[in-house]
């Protein structure tokens, strides 16, 4: 791996890999998850359907809480898999019957995960991800969703099609978030199977922000529109990380992006017809070796002060005064370069 990628892991959070990776496997990849399902309403519930489930669910919880409680003991017991392909969980997962040895024996692969990660790594999941349009989504899941911050279809999808997870916008996170308070070091991987402009959900990436390590979401970020900066203030207001510039990660097909478990990063919503198809990995070290830049991240942050202080992932919306949307951000993009 080159020094200057290294550097970058270190000093801003992230890797950018391109041309690594051989087209017309991609297009085989892509080929594959797009004839398995046609992207359109039916891969939802109907509206009857789905209130049938969801008033169901708030009727017993209401008025008879004694048998909402062995409702969803029942339910645990019968339908123990998760609505989207998830780590350290058994479900369907359209991923695990692709053959996606080009990706994890590719060389500058394999390289990085080495260098970052040490020699020991697991893959803890590899999933597809599709942004989804609102073209295609039925007005009552839009409606569901018009209040949510991280805006994920699998309630409203059929369970045949939940092998894979689809999105219509998720604000700035951490993935830390799916593994709080545990201690594992993992990168992220993104890899996109389709050219990415900027009405497909492109993913964003605020700079230099893994250096707060865990923080609580919704993070405290404020943007600054004239130059395209945030400040990003840890839990405690504090500290603040100022003057942070950010990525938006628009690319061809087969183009990579790998970055730490507190990078901040998020997608505003899809605006085109074409759906972002991408290939997510998560990749654990398996080794605490403190010359690892996994673990510098980690432990170089903790000694200066920066250690994570979460009891819960999750605080009231109230506390959190976000002055931006990334869908806001993107319509502003789009129609400045359509000025242009
Ligand atoms: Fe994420």
């Amino acid at each position: 791996m080159e020094k200057t990628e290294f550097n970058n892991f270190l000093e801003n959070g992230y890797i950018k890999k391109e041309n690594i990776f051989d087209d017309n496997s991609i297009d085989s990849v892509f080929n594959q998850v797009n004839k398995s399902r046609k992207l359109d309403h039916s891969l939802f519930f109907s509206k009857k359907e789905y209130f049938f489930r969801k008033d169901l669910d708030i009727y017993l919880k209401n008025k008879i809480p004694w048998v909402y409680g062995n409702y969803v003991n029942l339910k645990k017991k019968y339908f123990p898999t998760p609505k989207q392909p998830e780590a350290f969980r058994r479900s369907n997962n359209l991923a695990n019957n692709l053959d996606l040895d080009f990706i994890e024996k590719n060389k500058s692969f394999v390289d990085m995960c080495h260098t970052i990660l040490g020699d020991n790594y697991t893959t803890i999941l590899k999933k597809i991800v599709i942004s989804a349009s609102e073209h295609w989504m039925p007005d009552f899941v839009i409606d569901e969703l018009k209040n949510d911050q991280i805006k994920g279809l699998k309630d409203f999808v059929r369970p045949k099609y939940r092998d894979v997870t689809y999105f219509n916008g998720i604000a700035f996170h951490q993935d830390y978030i799916d593994h709080h308070g545990t201690d594992f070091r993992y990168i992220t991987g993104y890899i996109y199977l389709n050219d990415v402009d900027i009405t497909m959900s492109p993913l964003y990436l605020i700079l230099k922000s893994h250096k707060f390590l865990a923080t609580k979401f919704p993070h405290n970020l404020k943007y600054d529109k004239l130059n395209e900066e945030f400040s990003y203030y840890n839990d405690q207001f504090d500290k603040c990380l100022e003057k942070l510039k950010y990525l938006t990660l628009t690319g061809k097909k087969g183009s990579a992006y790998f970055w730490t478990p507190y990078t901040l990063h998020g997608t505003p919503q899809q605006f085109g017809n074409i759906p972002r198809i991408s290939l997510r990995y998560l990749i654990k070290s398996n080794s605490k070796d403190p010359k690892l830049p996994i673990n510098m991240i980690y432990d170089e942050f903790k000694n200066k002060g920066f250690s994570s202080k979460i009891n819960q992932t999750y605080k009231n919306e109230a506390s959190n005064f976000n002055n931006f949307s990334l869908t806001n951000i993107t319509q502003n993009k789009i129609k400045e370069s359509s000025k242009a």
